[in-house]
């Protein structure tokens, strides 16, 4: 897949450039102007304003990131989908647009990614199971993409679902999740400047076990949200059902928003493991903050409702 380049001033970077910029980055001595490297594209990120939300936690190394996954379609085991999602063919890949909206049909990714401007925020990511990373993502708005589809004034919600091929993904040939996975969130939501459709991570492409070769991140949110490799957007009236609230509705909700107040039936979410500086059972256990920390930008969407109820 190649990238837009939207910078004249392209350029092409090895590893250790991208290593010592994110310091820079990280330090807040240079904005978020970065550089996607891979084998077969270029890509130069817009800078994006140093909010220090973004760049002020110790990433998690990328090893850690690529290797303890989740990815029921490759395994239940967190090592399952680095093992087993390699052989996936994420190109060419085409997104199913539909609903509720003026833009209908296929369209294929690298056209569709053509429309958008891709840059870099490094995200907390915090996982129901209590553990966390901190994670350089590269993407576009959804907000963009939401607008590009021009949803009528009936939509209220985005839905997504991931590719459904057994072939390809060994998992779906069990009974794990109603397969395929499947997530929404309600049009505010989307709109979120937060929201962000990744296609990268670490400054290359997505690795298939990170959900290439479009994913969904929603930083303040239970990292479940995140639906993986994207074949299938479409705008509702009503709220959908997510694969896990499926599973299990007592336990997980349509929201899914990180809250320390509310626990887990079976576990507290007041703490977690923040797994940086190499993956160890001895990572520094940290107080889980209300809406993982990105309470100024989400809060008011959220005025007004129990969110012991709307969990
Ligand atoms: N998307 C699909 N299609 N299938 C999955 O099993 N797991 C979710 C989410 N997206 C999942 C998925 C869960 S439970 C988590 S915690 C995150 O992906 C994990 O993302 P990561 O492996 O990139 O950390």
């Amino acid at each position: 897949m190649k990238f837009k380049n939207t910078h004249k001033d392209h350029q092409v970077t090895d590893e250790s450039i991208y290593k010592s910029r994110r310091k820079l980055i990280k330090a807040g001595l240079i904005g978020g102007a970065s550089v996607l490297s891979g084998s077969s594209m270029a890509l130069t990120l817009p800078k994006h304003k140093t909010n220090p939300s973004f760049v002020i936690d110790e990433l998690t190394e990328e090893r850690d990131a690529t290797t303890y996954n989740n990815f029921y379609e490759f395994g239940l085991s967190k090592s399952a989908p680095a093992e087993n999602a390699g052989s996936m063919k994420t190109e060419p890949w085409t997104v199913e647009i539909g609903g509720l909206c003026e833009k209908q049909g296929p369209v294929d990714l690298e056209k569709l990614i053509s429309n958008f401007q891709i840059e870099e925020r490094v995200y907390r990511m915090r996982c129901v199971e209590a553990w966390s990373m901190v994670i350089p993502w590269m993407g576009f708005k959804l907000a963009d993409l939401v607008k590009y589809c021009q949803p009528t004034s009936d939509a209220k919600y985005v839905y997504f679902e991931t590719l459904y091929d057994p072939q390809q993904m060994p998992g779906q040939k069990g009974r794990s999740i109603p397969w395929p996975y499947r997530e929404g969130l309600r049009m505010d939501e989307a709109m979120n400047e937060l929201t962000l459709m990744t296609v990268g991570m670490y400054g290359k492409k997505l690795p298939n076990q990170n959900g290439a070769p479009l994913r969904l991140i929603v930083p303040w949110k239970y990292g479940f949200k995140g639906i993986k490799s994207i074949v299938k957007i479409k705008f509702l009236d009503k709220q959908p059902v997510n694969s896990w609230q499926a599973i299990a509705p007592q336990e997980y909700g349509f929201y899914a928003n990180v809250n320390p107040n509310v626990d887990h039936p079976r576990w507290s979410q007041a703490t977690e493991r923040r797994i940086t500086g190499g993956f160890s059972l001895f990572n520094s256990r940290i107080k889980t903050q209300m809406f993982n920390g990105y309470e100024d930008y989400v809060a008011d969407m959220y005025q007004g409702m129990d969110l012991t109820k709307y969990y």
